[in-house]
């Protein structure tokens, strides 16, 4: 193999004054001249942030990445970029997540690095590296902080934050205390890592196994398990590896790749948020990932995680039954093994040795927990350009529903009426909110998960169908369709629902319609509220006149390849 010439050569064999104070630079931070005369530079590109929780334990997995590079003979150079907190945020982190990817791509082709192993964790933090690297085409791993260790309180097993919705509604039901509230609040956060269901960081973590990108393991390894920093330390003498390879993004990213990265999606009953990234990580590519297609795939990939929030356990156990590599073995006969990965190996030599250890929490591929995924993309006249609905996480006596809509115009509308005891609403009404998706929120905030209105609660009702543009949070559960496009701010016919309007979804049919005559819609949308004014200036002005779709991924136009 040739290997080719090191591109950080370009920087420090420049001739004259340029060339020579970078070499001056290396040499003010302690550095030997043999460092940088020949050995590969390898950037750790680190999302570590104490306003991101998910990711305050990342200057540690540093080193351990560090130890590797050395020991292959590269020089590590650390890095940060923005970090996305899920928690701090406002408002919300995918408003900002391609703003991190631009940041993750200049970075990393405006400095002299050979290659980059990719820190992150919490839920938009890893798509933005995926995102950002896959535009650089640098060689490049994923490496992710891993999830917390589960959660107890009396006697339970809990999962951040599956559990704290769950107990939340507990509380605005009245079944439990304001003191009962605290006491949960202790302990639901037990150690450093991201949430430990199988919610969009877990997922974006597995998925990065799927397409190549990350070490085996990657996925499921606890954050305070010894073996989060051995993996790190793997991936700092893999990626000198992958250097030596030119083993860039774009030559492990392919379109198969993908097609492994939506079933494991599908049989890991993962976030529906992975949709939105895997959209836009393989536009980066100059790659087309349909809706259709995640549909098609669906009916084709069965259901074998037993994981929160659509199953029962936790990323600990997930771990401790084989991880990553468990779950892509039982799905091999659905996967193209022969895709290369960052290791240097196919996908099928990472997973040959790979040992299911609890069918509890790994289905086997022949008796799986559900024939099909647990992710649907719908379309009808209410979502022409597509929705969502977690299957798995929704209730079965809704997947297929005809009610009455009860609107509310935006989030603000929802918090103001939702609890209202005079509010017109019945259990078998569809719950509806506008102006929550890419430009009306702005950023698609999770704000999909439309909190049941108390008196509904007091029926001792726990579910509903609840339908909007937004997104919702990869922990949350229950019958929530989300993504609708085009959103109620570019014009889609969720603009034109008015409340006493019959919807009907139909999950089997991949249906969702809003029965109301073409032509009254058509009326309703020319009389409708004008689109939110563009901001005047910065950031928010580039996102709202470049921001994509949620069938398009939600990149901008301009960073699509
Ligand atoms: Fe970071 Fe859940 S808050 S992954």
């Amino acid at each position: 193999m040739n290997t080719p010439p090191l591109r950080s050569r370009e920087w420090f064999d420049t001739p004259e004054l340029y060339g020579w104070t970078r070499r001056a630079a290396m040499l003010g931070m302690g550095m030997e001249t043999s460092n940088f005369e020949g050995r590969p530079i390898v950037g750790i590109c680190n999302s570590w942030s104490e306003l991101t929780h998910c990711n305050a334990h990342l200057r540690s997995l540093a080193e351990a990445v560090k130890q590797g590079v050395w020991q292959a003979g590269g020089v590590p150079l650390e890095f940060p970029v923005m970090s996305l907190g899920e928690f701090n945020m406002r408002p919300t982190t995918m408003l900002f997540r391609n703003l991190m990817s631009m940041e993750v791509e200049e970075s990393i082709l405006a400095n002299p690095l050979d290659g980059v192993v990719l820190l992150g964790g919490c839920d938009k933090t890893t798509p933005a590296l995926l995102m950002g690297a896959a535009s650089a085409d640098v060689p490049a791993i994923l490496v992710t902080g891993g999830p917390q260790l589960s959660a107890h309180w009396r006697g339970e097993t809990l999962g951040s934050c599956t559990d704290c919705r769950r107990y939340h509604v507990e509380l605005r039901a009245g079944n439990i205390t304001e003191n009962d509230w605290l006491e949960l609040q202790g302990g639901m956060i037990r150690s450093p890592g991201h949430c430990m269901t199988i919610g969009t960081a877990s997922t974006m973590a597995t998925l990065g196994e799927a397409l190549g990108m990350s070490p085996p393991g990657n996925g499921a390894i606890p954050a305070a398990d010894s073996r989060r920093s051995q993996l790190a330390t793997t991936a700092g003498r893999l990626i000198m590896n992958c250097i030596e390879q030119d083993l860039r993004p774009s030559k492990v990213m392919t379109l198969p790749a993908f097609e492994n990265a939506i079933r494991t999606l599908h049989a890991l009953g993962g976030s529906t948020n992975a949709i939105v990234h895997l959209i836009a990580i393989a536009g980066r590519l100059g790659l087309e990932l349909p809706l259709s297609w995640f549909d098609e795939l669906s009916r084709s990939t069965p259901l074998l995680l037993n994981l929160k929030p659509s199953g029962e356990f936790l990323m600990e156990d997930f771990c401790y039954a084989g991880g990553g590599p468990a779950l892509l073995k039982e799905l091999s006969p659905l996967l193209h093994c022969d895709c290369p990965t960052v290791t240097g190996k196919t996908l099928g030599e990472n997973i040959a040795a790979a040992r299911n250890d609890n069918p509890q929490v790994i289905y086997p591929f022949d008796s799986p927990l559900a024939p099909d995924g647990g992710l649907v993309a719908l379309t009808g006249s209410l979502a022409p350009g597509g929705a969502i609905i977690k299957r798995s996480a929704a209730s079965a006596e809704l997947m297929h529903h005809r009610g009455r809509a009860v609107v509310f115009e935006d989030h603000q509308d929802l918090l103001a009426r939702i609890d209202d005891p005079d509010l017109d609403v019945v259990a078998e009404d569809i719950l509806v909110m506008k102006n929550a998706g890419p430009l009306g929120g702005p950023g698609m905030p999770e704000w999909g998960l439309l909190p049941i209105p108390k008196k509904i609660l007091a029926q001792g009702v726990r579910d509903m169908l609840r339908i909007s543009d937004a997104r919702i949070s990869g922990t949350a559960f229950g019958t929530v369709v989300v993504h609708i496009t085009p959103e109620t701010a570019a014009g889609g016919p969720l603009a034109a629902v008015q409340t006493g309007d019959q919807i009907e979804l139909d999950v089997s049919q991949r249906r969702l319609d809003l029965l109301v005559e073409p032509q009254v819609i058509a009326d309703r949308l020319r009389e409708a509220p004008a689109a939110p004014q563009v901001p005047s200036r910065g950031y928010r002005r580039l996102y709202a006149e470049h921001v994509l779709q949620a069938d398009r991924g939600c990149d901008f136009d301009f960073l699509v390849k």
